[in-house]
């Protein structure tokens, strides 16, 4: 057993150390053997392609304890194709599938004390990474990676848990058209920052960024995409290609229409909001976090779902989701990987 003291209802999401992290070394062409390690800390040369030139890709997931006492994670082979296809757009040595899921399993095996209770809420959060640690100074990729996945208990992302929020209208782009917006690389979070700041430093919980190319069309928030429903129950989510392929959207895209909703994946207009009954935005961290006003330079946009909570279209959809992530609603075939 370890020695966890923590308020398990009471996280926030936030990191603090678990007792082992995987690592593993990419050198002379092939990536080595990985293993747990308690070494929580990196040790960098100073020109590592990490710091000089931003060669990194990371993922997020989520491990949990079910009602029955089990250990699951959620789709981690949709983590480890993205997180190679993030790679392999960085020019860097993707991770192959199995290690990537051997990883998994082994710091949440390793780590089972720190996964917080059923009754909670919370989940341990798992941060998987790659990057460039042999040294490069001519602009190029490097020889050598790292790979590490380490474990943090956590709560809700946003600090009102499913209270609705209310975002603005950036006026800063957090992707370029044919960039790097669709995969998950460490660049496009260190370009949202500013915005996020402007954003909160106005009042706003987070940002609405619009489509690189004409400012027209809604694509994404700084860590998670956007659902909307219309005033007859359709659900409509934002298609584009410079934002992230979220896997709790595609997750609830499918389970929308096995409850037999109509899903529309297709772009979306800024100009189209007010049609919209409901707003949310999805994604691991985040689960869904209702968004009850939008607001575009001061032209407010308030959805009828309101300031005070979820939707019910939106509700329905988080409720069948956290079942089947909790293991009280059966889940699609392949879904949940049970962890022994
Ligand atoms: N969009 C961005 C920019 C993100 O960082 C995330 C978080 O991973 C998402 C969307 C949601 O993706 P997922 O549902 O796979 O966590
Ligand atoms: C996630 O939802 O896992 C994310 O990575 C979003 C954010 C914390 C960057």
């Amino acid at each position: 057993m370890a020695n966890v003291n923590i308020d398990w209802d009471n996280l926030s999401f936030a990191y603090q150390p678990v007792s082992k992290r995987y690592v593993a070394n990419y050198k002379d062409g092939k990536w080595g053997k990985g293993a747990l390690t308690e070494d929580a800390t990196v040790t960098l040369n100073e020109c590592a392609g990490i710091l000089q030139y931003c060669q990194e890709v990371f993922e997020g997931l989520k491990a949990y304890k079910t009602k029955d006492g089990r250990v699951v994670t959620f789709r981690p082979d949709l983590n480890a194709e993205r997180m190679i296809d993030s790679a392999k757009r960085l020019e860097m040595p993707p991770v192959s599938k199995e290690m990537f899921l051997e990883a998994v399993d082994q710091v949440v095996a390793a780590n089972v004390d720190w996964i917080p209770p059923y009754e909670s809420g919370g989940s341990l959060y798992l941060r998987p990474y790659l990057f460039a640690t042999g040294p490069v100074i001519g602009v190029k990729p490097s020889d050598e990676y790292q790979f590490r996945l380490f474990a943090t208990p956590v709560g809700s992302y946003f600090k009102n848990g499913i209270k609705p929020i209310t975002i603005c209208v950036s006026d800063f782009d957090r992707a370029a058209p044919h960039g790097t917006g669709h995969i998950k690389a460490g660049l496009n979070y260190a370009m949202s920052l500013h915005a996020y700041m402007t954003a909160h430093s106005n009042g706003f919980d987070e940002n609405m960024f619009l489509d690189p190319a004409t400012r027209t069309y809604v694509e994404e928030t700084g860590g998670a995409n956007f659902l909307f429903v219309t005033k007859d129950g359709t659900i409509v989510t934002p298609k584009s290609d410079s934002i992230l392929p979220s896997i709790t959207r595609r997750s609830l895209v499918h389970i929308a229409e096995t409850l037999g909703y109509k899903v529309e994946q297709r772009p979306v207009k800024l100009a189209e909001l007010t049609d919209f009954a409901e707003c949310g935005l999805c994604g691991t961290a985040a689960v869904i976090c209702p968004v009850g006003k939008v607001v575009d330079h001061g032209k407010e946009i308030a959805f009828p779902s309101g300031m005070k909570e979820m939707g019910p279209v939106l509700t329905k959809l988080y409720e069948t989701l956290r079942g089947i992530q909790l293991g009280t609603a059966e889940a699609p075939a392949g879904w949940i990987r049970e962890i022994k």
